[in-house]
């Protein structure tokens, strides 16, 4: 199998890059990220707060976290509901962040993370893929930019969804999330030694999809299974 790590801070272009090379590779692309927001999602709308670790630690154990998909799209189920639209908002963005912080919650995602790779060739983004979910995958990208062009785009995807909030807000919580993803004990956001450091400062998505497919298709010429 062959796996392709994509790790960064959130709003560097990640997830529509890697749902790309997943569509050119005919792999399968899985957001890893879905599943911190699913688990965040499920102890507020249980009344938890999401940064109370021995709260959020006591619902993991009735909490089935399930990766399906359904014409090439990954859909999320927790415990049978299907939440894939619910857990986009920017009160569950921050629960995510916090609940991912929590070992506990590391450690029930990591098994469907690793079972996912091994059944399939996947390009799979995250935080942690190419230091800790996947150590072993054949390419490793580190995707950046800076904060506030990473604002920027987050805050059209949102107004784009109709969520209403500022400029502002958005760059506000994108620094508060960096802060809490870097900074954790288990499993920071940081760049794996034998990753490729790719800084989409001042590209537009389009030209940062080129890029990567290119980088990406000439390194897997060099991939030897
Ligand atoms: O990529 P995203 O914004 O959907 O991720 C939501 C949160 O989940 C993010 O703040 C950090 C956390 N996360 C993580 O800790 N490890 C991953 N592999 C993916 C996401």
């Amino acid at each position: 199998m062959i796996a392709i790590a994509i790790d960064g801070p959130a709003g560097a272009g990640k997830s529509t890059i890697a749902k790309h090379l997943a569509r050119v590779l005919e792999y399968i692309y899985v957001d890893t990220g879905a599943l911190y927001r699913a688990i965040g999602w499920y102890a507020l709308s249980q009344g938890e707060k999401s940064d109370d670790e021995a709260a959020v630690t006591a619902l993991l154990p009735r909490l089935q976290v399930e990766l399906h998909y359904q014409n090439g799209e990954q859909r999320v189920l927790v415990s049978g509901e299907d939440v894939t639209e619910k857990i986009r908002t920017p009160e569950v963005s921050m629960a995510a962040s916090q609940v991912s912080a929590m070992p506990a919650v590391r450690q029930h995602l990591f098994q469907l993370q690793r079972q996912m790779a091994q059944e399939h060739n996947v390009v799979m983004d995250g935080r942690d893929i190419g230091t800790v979910v996947l150590p072993q995958a054949q390419i490793k990208i580190f995707l950046t930019a800076d904060a506030e062009d990473r604002a920027r785009r987050r805050h059209e995807e949102l107004l784009q969804r109709g969520e209403k909030v500022t400029y502002d807000e958005v760059l506000r919580d994108i620094r508060q999330r960096d802060d809490n993803d870097s900074h954790r004990a288990v499993a920071p956001l940081k760049q794996a030694p034998d990753a490729l450091l790719v800084d989409t400062t001042g590209h537009t998505l389009e030209q940062s999809i080129q890029r990567l497919t290119a980088i990406v298709k000439e390194r897997l010429e060099h991939v030897v299974l």
